[in-house]
């Protein structure tokens, strides 16, 4: 278990996650998708917040990430950056904003870094997007690659089963990360492959890997706040580690305050004015 922590400055930047992976310290990431949350998991010293599309699934209770929009994602970012002091946060580039368009891709990024104030974007893929990713980098944007399961790409894939398995998927993963780091995006979230094909990339790449279910061997790891928190009892996947049961707390929190107001518990004399 490394134990190697380095002097982190007041915000956290690209400069201190490539830093942290020199010293060999763990990068921890989180989602979050509002003010609140976000300074709940600022406060605690998380070093990144991914403000990710996932707002899709846990926010808007959309089946994928396909639907979210850029303008719902920029007010998600709004909310996420006013709670994070120190923090880096970064933006995940919703379906349909960067495939295929570099052009877009640039205009989608702007909008998310001017209106929201925050320090990076995230998008899915590897050679497909190559342009999209040269394009936002060419303006100064800091780029998070993501590949393995891409949850943009579920209809393609047929589900959200693990990925790279197999040799030729496994090799086409390492040639696309290779090449992200070389364009000169700042880190690589892999989800949902191998463990040992994650440990091996993360060992060939100089830039920090984030890991969501492809085991110890990343730089860092990121969980879904919601999914972590025990918020949602129907998503239990195997890489999840469950760190409070909020679905628990909240449901026994809001049965005792039904309770209180039919039974004129609540308020009491000392609630009153
Ligand atoms: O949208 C998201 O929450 C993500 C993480 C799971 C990496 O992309």
């Amino acid at each position: 278990m490394s134990t190697n922590t380095i002097d982190i400055p007041k915000k956290v930047t690209t400069s201190t996650v490539a830093k942290m992976k020199q010293a060999g310290e763990k990068i921890a990431m989180i989602t979050a998708y509002d003010y609140t949350m976000a300074s709940l998991v600022d406060a605690a010293g998380i070093d990144l917040i991914l403000v990710g599309d996932s707002a899709a699934n846990v926010m808007a209770g959309y089946g994928s990430t396909l639907p979210i929009t850029l303008d719902q994602m920029i007010y998600h970012a709004q909310c996420v950056t006013r709670g994070a002091q120190r923090a880096m946060v970064i933006v995940d580039m919703p379906f349909g904003t960067y495939q295929g368009n570099p052009d877009e891709a640039l205009r989608s990024a702007v909008r998310i870094m001017k209106e929201s104030g925050a320090s990076a974007v995230k998008l899915e893929g590897g050679r497909e997007v190559k342009e999209s990713v040269e394009r936002i980098l060419s303006a100064g944007i800091p780029v998070m690659a993501h590949l393995g399961l891409t949850p943009q790409s579920v209809n393609k894939f047929g589900g959200y089963g693990i990925r790279a398995k197999g040799d030729a998927e496994a090799q086409k993963l390492m040639e696309d990360a290779l090449m992200l780091q070389e364009l000169g995006c700042f880190s690589l979230v892999l989800e949902k492959i191998p463990a040992p094909l994650a440990a091996r990339v993360s060992q060939e790449l100089a830039i920090p890997t984030i890991g969501i279910g492809a085991g110890s061997g990343t730089d860092g790891q990121v969980l879904v706040l919601q999914d972590m928190l025990g918020m949602n009892s129907g998503f239990r996947p195997k890489f999840l580690r469950l760190y409070a049961n909020l679905a628990e707390t909240i449901d026994n929190a809001v049965k005792n305050y039904i309770s209180d107001v039919k039974t004129l518990a609540f308020p009491s004399a000392d609630e009153s004015y």
